[in-house]
């Protein structure tokens, strides 16, 4: 299904990035990661996509900084000679009730998840524009749509990446560009292995499907959003949560 396309996945090292990195080339994508210099993931993720046929190389870098990005996507031209898709998915979060939020937390949360994107966006739209299409998919949260107590700057990051989204496929969809976003739910990961087991359980209880989502339940919708099986849908967001928000 994407045979011949070349992906960019930022924070792919692990967890719900790394899912989709395999995901989609499992689908026949040759696959960048990406995620922070001392992360000792991202290259072996890197080899375990190369055995399966496909071309990838890792590049890291932080999103946060423009001239990280910059080196993300010429490296990925210079390899593959474009970027059809790009998955903005590296995220952090650092909790805690507003009150207490320092302002240390709150810029992080924000540079990272929504500037990071904004970085990725600017950058990567070049070539797309020049090669006449792309598929950009930004991993929001649900949180972005309902608010959570403790996570204002997560819940703020994601919102506004929510506009973002919008905002992208309103100037770039006359250049054949789509932009849409995931909202996963409650999804067992490294980052919401740290939640305490009252928490789980309120969001366990809140899920109609009864179960809490996986990492490929999240790659399916992205690499549904990569290819052309998606070509009418622009601007959306797709909750990927068992029904959690409806
Ligand atoms: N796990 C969930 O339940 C859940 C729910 C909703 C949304 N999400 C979102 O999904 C995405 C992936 O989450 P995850 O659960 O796999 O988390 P994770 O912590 O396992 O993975 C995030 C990856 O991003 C990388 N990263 C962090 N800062 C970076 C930076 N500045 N530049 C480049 N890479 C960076 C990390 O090193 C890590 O490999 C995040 O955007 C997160 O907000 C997760």
């Amino acid at each position: 299904m994407l045979k011949g396309k070349t992906a960019v996945i930022t924070g792919s090292g692990r967890g719900i990035g790394k899912a989709i990195a395999m995901k989609l080339a499992s689908l026949g994508a040759n696959v960048v990661i990406n995620d922070i210099p001392q992360s000792e993931d991202a290259e072996k993720t890197c080899e375990e996509i190369k055995a399966m046929g496909v071309g990838s190389i890792c590049i890291k870098g932080d999103v946060r900084n423009i001239d990280d990005v910059k080196a993300l996507v010429d490296g990925t031209v210079k390899e593959f000679g474009g970027v059809d898709i790009f998955v903005n998915n590296a995220g952090v979060t650092r909790d805690g009730l507003m009150l207490r939020m320092s302002e240390e937390d709150w810029d992080l949360v924000m540079d990272i998840n929504l500037k990071g994107a904004f970085n990725c966006i600017k950058t990567v739209a070049r070539p797309m524009m020049k090669s006449k299409g792309g598929s950009i998919i930004n991993i929001t949260s649900v949180v972005g749509v309902m608010g959570n107590a403790g996570q204002a700057n997560y819940s703020a990051s994601k919102a506004g990446l929510i506009g973002l989204t919008k905002t992208t496929a309103k100037e770039f969809s006359s250049r054949g560009i789509r932009c849409n976003a995931v909202a996963p739910g409650f999804i067992e990961s490294a980052m919401t292995d740290k939640l305490p087991d009252d928490v789980k359980k309120q969001y366990f209880d809140a899920i109609p499907l009864g179960k809490f989502g996986t990492v490929e339940n999240i790659a399916d919708t992205v690499a549904f959003l990569a290819s052309d099986m998606s070509a009418y849908i622009t601007g959306q967001v797709l909750c990927v949560d068992g029904g959690l928000i409806m």
